[in-house]
């Protein structure tokens, strides 16, 4: 048991950034509005990131990328949420890169896009 605790305890800490924004009460305005995705980062987690726009609450659910190879040393980054897309339940996930969009390194909270 006690090599299982510290495989897990590794797998952990070697992907640990975390979405910080959006988050549960953040709306996004659809179109041309500039929107903000923040994270945290440690030095172990890869260098660059994608992020996807997804939703798990409809059918079928949608993931759509919103920008590639972005810089995990920045900190946030602004992005601009597709026109048309809006409703509820929405998060963004960070992943490896756009052929990996399953290799989830982080995902926000559920937040609401409008028009
Ligand atoms: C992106 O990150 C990966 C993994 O850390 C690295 O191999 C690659 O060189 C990076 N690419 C760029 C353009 O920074």
């Amino acid at each position: 048991m006690r090599s299982v605790a510290a495989l897990l305890t590794f797998a952990v800490s070697a992907f640990a950034y975390s979405v910080t924004e959006p988050s549960n009460p953040t709306v996004w305005t659809n179109g041309d509005s500039t929107e903000v995705v923040s994270w945290t980062k440690v030095v172990t987690d890869p260098a660059n990131f994608t992020i996807v726009l997804v939703n798990q609450h409809v059918d079928p659910p949608t993931q759509q990328v919103l920008a590639t190879l972005v810089d995990g040393s920045m900190g946030s980054v602004a992005v601009i949420a597709p026109r048309a897309v809006a409703g509820q339940r929405y998060q963004v996930n960070l992943v490896q890169d756009a052929q990996h969009l399953d290799s989830i390194l982080a995902q926000s909270g559920e937040f609401t896009i409008t028009n």
